[in-house]
């Protein structure tokens, strides 16, 4: 175990925290940038989660002779001594190709004795250190947006009960983003070479049961009108942003609004869905999802709104993801029907 030179060995943990990220030996800062350590595969999702425009890192340990099993539908089932990353940085600039990133923590979660632990390592101002962070913060950020315009928000660095509001399935902690779906997209790996993921982790023995990528389900990529059609694309984005609270074993389960891409009853993704709690958060609108009419609709409300009360995610988004509520809602928008009265 332990960093602190040039040579480490990833470590995975035990049933409490390292107090400094660089022990668990996953990631270092490299030229400004978040790279994996020897041995530790960087991983990307298809549609990932919106937070306030932060530049993500994601990454992937296991032990040597242990890998992950294949699941069609579910995330994949990690063994014991997994150990995943996912850092937040922000850019100076969106419209630069080479920002320069402010990285504010690094996220981790790892499985020990059966169960999954979570925890935040803040990285310090001169970029040298990230300690652990139980406790979370609220982190006043300001940079330009892909647009040109200036944007100011209050992102916050979870605390770790905050973790579990979201990382909960049915009360207990488990990852979010390895499902076969999410993963099956090719990867820039640090070598130069560029293979598909599910691939890639078979190669390398992090993942026994794949079948070949053309075969595996294959999650849209939100903003790419090539991977899928616009509803494709507007429920891949429900789903990687809403989904793990708006299930049937999330938080939200007690709404009946559930956002997978696997839900295939139109009434329980929202369609002429009365909202379960009348009030603010339903802007008297009258129903989740109205075809054809956006301002008559739920969801464009709360993915409009950076009220606490109102907002959707409830948590961790403190500004608009202004692209993502466009394609919500010309999704909406290319819907027919009605709802009766
Ligand atoms: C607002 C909801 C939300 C909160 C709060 C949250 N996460 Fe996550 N997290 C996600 C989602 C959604 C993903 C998968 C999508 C992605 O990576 O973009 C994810 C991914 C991750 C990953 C990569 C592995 C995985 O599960 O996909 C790690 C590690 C992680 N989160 C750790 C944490 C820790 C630690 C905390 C608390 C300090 C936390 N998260 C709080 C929603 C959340
Ligand atoms: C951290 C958990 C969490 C996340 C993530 C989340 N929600 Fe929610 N959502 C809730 C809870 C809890 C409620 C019930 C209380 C309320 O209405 O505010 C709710 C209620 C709603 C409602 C009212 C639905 C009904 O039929 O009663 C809508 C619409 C909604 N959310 C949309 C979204 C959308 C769209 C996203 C993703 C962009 C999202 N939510 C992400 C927790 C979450």
């Amino acid at each position: 175990m332990g960093c602190g030179g040039s040579n480490c060995t990833p470590d995975a943990g035990g049933a409490t925290a390292f107090a400094t990220l660089d022990q668990w030996c996953q990631v270092k800062l490299v030229n400004g940038d978040i790279a994996p350590e020897s041995g530790v595969t960087p991983y990307s999702l298809n549609t990932p989660l919106f937070s306030d425009y932060a530049i993500k890192r994601r990454t992937v340990w296991m032990p040597s002779g242990v890998s992950a099993a294949y699941d069609d539908t579910n995330v994949l089932s990690f063994p014991d001594g997994t150990v995943l990353t996912k850092s937040f940085g922000f850019a100076d600039d969106l419209r630069k190709t080479q920002p320069t990133i402010t990285w504010v923590e690094t996220r981790v979660i790892w499985k020990t004795a059966g169960a999954w632990q979570a925890i935040t390592y803040r990285w310090d101002s001169a970029q040298k250190t990230a300690t652990a962070n139980p406790g979370g913060e609220v982190v006043p950020l300001s940079f330009i947006d892909a647009n040109g315009n200036p944007v100011s928000a209050n992102y916050l660095v979870p605390s770790s009960p905050q973790c579990a509001q979201c990382h909960n399935s049915s009360e207990v902690l488990q990852p979010i983003g390895p499902k076969a779906r999410n993963l099956n997209r090719d990867n820039v790996y640090p070598d130069g070479n560029t293979q598909n993921q599910l691939t890639y982790w078979t190669a390398k023995g992090l993942l026994t049961g794949a079948p070949d990528p053309s075969a595996a389900p294959k999650l849209a990529v939100w903003n790419d009108p090539s991977t899928g059609t616009l509803e494709q694309r507007a429920r891949a984005y429900l789903e990687s942003n809403c989904a793990h609270c708006h299930s049937p074993t999330g938080e939200a389960y007690t709404t009946g609004l559930f956002l997978s891409t696997l839900e295939t009853d139109p009434f329980s993704y929202g369609i002429c869905k009365h909202p379960v709690a009348a009030g603010p958060g339903g802007g008297g609108r009258p129903v989740d999802i109205y075809p054809g009419n956006p301002t008559l609709s739920v969801i464009p409300f709360r993915l409009e709104s950076t009220e606490p009360s109102i907002a959707m995610p409830q948590i961790g988004r403190s500004v608009v993801d202004t692209a993502g509520l466009q394609l919500v809602t010309d999704w909406i928008s290319s819907l027919t029907g009605t709802c009766g009265s």
